[in-house]
């Protein structure tokens, strides 16, 4: 889930392409490179490892140029190598691609190529590209990049420059997302609006089969085929102060104070308490539509996915549908049953990621309607689905997901509320009740974060674990999960998430005093069953460090540290619990000299299969 931007303007542009693929770094970082184009000579410099290496060799031995492309990389095919660092090139050096995506046919198309007399450089898929256009070279980059893409199977957007055909950039995209930014005498294309807001909010978003050919005059869009295609401007509410750090270390310990916020920030507008409603008529689903969804089936991927379980227990208890989660990875090769009364949800921080965008896709045409989640506007999942309910996060920079995880419970549980609501599952008080519940809750976020320092102390006891179980039962479950989640993406140490209940039937094995416990047990229908737990844990001398309700006084005696969380409705206590869990998980990456914000192997939206 590569990184691709590209600048035709009045600004330098060795800075525009280093600062821009700092804001795309986030999107994969083992190797960088830019090309840039002077007097018809094309420059290129390649890194292994982040965007500062490629920032430091730039400073030490300058490149000039007047346009440029630039790419920071999550590798597929080919080890984390300068030499398989983008941009490639094809045998005379004069045409240069960058790509973000996987060749599915590049070893036939390379064993054909080679054939040719075209010589390889590197391991990677993408330099196929750069060989095709070459082939297909005959003074028009757009038409040489027209034919070259006919030939390619698999997911790819693309920028292309060459020097024989100069001041031109040409963008194609077939999955993986382009933004093409409209400025006032500029251009830039781009992976995702990040690196675009320092100079525009004006974009536009590429479809599959669309094609870009930029220039000093603008942009111009056609088909694959060459014909013209119109394309709507977006003005982008989001603006390049909110990809700051503003004085935390790391986005992620930033996302995660800007929790409180956020919730706020996702039921503006969509409740009102006088009327004792939920309105999110904005989601789009018609009258009927509502009438006739009997089921819900929830898909996603990773902190989403947990995310989607919450949404499972919300949809159940206030809209009484039955409802099941999927992992979009396996559901979408699976043979699945889907009926026409079958509300599907898709929730995906990104928008974009591959595997959700997949199962969206085959779901729309046999389900009631396909409604997305996300926090992207107008992300390749929100332009397809049928419904869009945004969570209003803001941009999350930080690879780990943490308040995205926060809207999307809350974007869910509105969706469940409003599904009750309209199908008349819900009673009005009872409706009221929550809302009011909701909107103390931003509060009670807060009161949680307040205990920061308290739970990093805690945290610096367990720097040194290499193993940890964390334990939820019934709406705690996909708390703990998630908590389980960002301590293995973080800090690379080993935690398994069980529910409580499993415990016995295997896991409880793992129990020594090697393997502390996070066990998540507000006072809610299972929290006997969550004592009998922990008390199966004591037993064996496990470690336990339980979250629980501030006023709770009896969890102190069945565990060695209590971290407290307010009280709140049950259905909303994973609101609460998670946040410790996060803290937790980030005070012991942080410790450990863990790289938080871009972990190994890791990337913030997985663009691929
Ligand atoms: C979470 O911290 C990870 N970044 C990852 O599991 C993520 O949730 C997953 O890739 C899904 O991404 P999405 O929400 O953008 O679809």
């Amino acid at each position: 889930m590569c990184g691709i931007i590209g600048y035709i303007g009045p600004k330098s542009i060795v800075p525009v392409l280093v600062e821009g693929l700092k804001k795309l770094e986030y999107r994969g970082y083992d190797s960088a490179g830019v090309a840039v184009v002077d007097g018809g000579t094309v420059q290129i410099r390649r890194v292994l490892g982040k965007i500062a290496v490629l920032e430091e060799s730039l400073r030490a031995d300058p490149l000039q140029g007047v346009y440029g492309l630039g790419h920071t990389r999550w590798a597929t095919h080919g080890r984390p190598s300068e030499r398989n660092a983008h941009p490639h090139i094809d045998c005379t050096g004069e045409l240069v691609i960058v790509h973000n995506g996987i060749i599915e046919n590049y070893l036939g198309l390379k064993k054909r190529l080679r054939e040719e007399g075209h010589a390889f450089r590197t391991e990677t898929d993408t330099e196929v590209i750069a060989h095709l256009i070459e082939k297909h070279f005959r003074g028009d980059l757009a038409a040489a990049v027209r034919a070259a893409i006919a030939e390619l199977e698999g997911a790819f957007a693309i920028a292309a420059l060459s020097s024989r055909d100069p001041r031109k950039i040409v963008v194609a995209k077939h999955g993986p997302p382009a933004v093409v930014g409209v400025g006032e005498g500029e251009t830039i294309v781009s992976s995702d609006i990040n690196p675009i807001l320092g100079h525009t909010s004006k974009v536009v978003f590429l479809e599959d089969g669309d094609m870009a050919v930029i220039d000093a005059g603008g942009a111009a869009f056609t088909d694959f085929q060459g014909a013209k295609v119109e394309k709507k401007v977006e003005t982008i509410g989001w603006n390049p102060l909110m990809i700051e750090k503003h004085g935390f270390k790391h986005f992620m310990l930033k996302e995660i104070f800007e929790q409180p916020e956020v919730i706020r920030d996702t039921i503006m507008g969509r409740v009102s308490l006088d009327e004792g409603e939920v309105l999110l008529d904005e989601v789009g689903l018609s009258a009927e539509t509502l009438a006739s969804v009997r089921k819900a089936v929830i898909i996603a991927c990773g902190t989403s996915y947990h995310a989607g379980l919450a949404g499972q227990l919300f949809f159940e208890t206030w809209a009484r549908i039955p409802t099941t989660v999927e992992y979009a990875s396996e559901f979408r090769y699976r043979d699945f049953l889907l009926e026409k009364d079958t509300l599907v949800v898709v929730v995906s921080q990104s928008g974009e990621t591959a595997d959700t965008l997949a199962a969206l896709r085959a779901c729309k045409p046999r389900a009631a309607a396909v409604v997305a989640v996300t926090n992207v506007v107008s992300s390749s999942i929100a332009r397809e689905a049928q419904g869009v309910l945004y969570t209003h996060a803001g941009p999350e920079i930080g690879v780990a997901a943490t308040k995205t995880f926060t809207a999307q419970m809350t974007a869910l549980a509105l969706l469940g509320l409003y599904l009750g609501q309209t199908k008349g599952a819900l009673e009005k008080k009872a409706l009221l009740e929550i809302l009011e519940e909701f909107q103390r809750l931003p509060h009670k976020v807060e009161r949680v974060l307040s205990q920061a320092k308290a739970i990093e102390d805690l945290a610096q006891r367990f720097v040194h674990f290499s193993h940890f179980l964390y334990l939820g039962r019934w709406v705690s479950f996909p708390a703990a999960l998630e908590g389980a989640l960002k301590l293995k993406e973080i800090s690379y140490i080993h935690a398994e998430a069980y529910a409580g209940g499993e415990m016995k039937h295997g896991p409880i094995a793992l129990i020594d005093e090697k393997m502390p416990t996070l066990a998540v047990v507000p006072r809610d229908r299972v929290y006997e069953k969550m004592l009998s737990n922990i008390a199966e844990i004591k037993a064996r001398a496990g470690f336990i460090i339980a979250v629980a309700g501030a006023g709770d006084a009896e969890i102190g005696r069945h565990v060695d540290v209590v971290i407290p969380v307010p009280d709140a409705h049950p259905l909303l206590s994973p609101f609460l619990s998670v946040v410790p869990l996060q803290l937790f998980a980030y005070d012991i990456a942080a410790r450990r000299g863990a790289d938080v914000d871009q972990p190994r192997n890791l990337a913030k939206s997985v663009t691929v299969e």
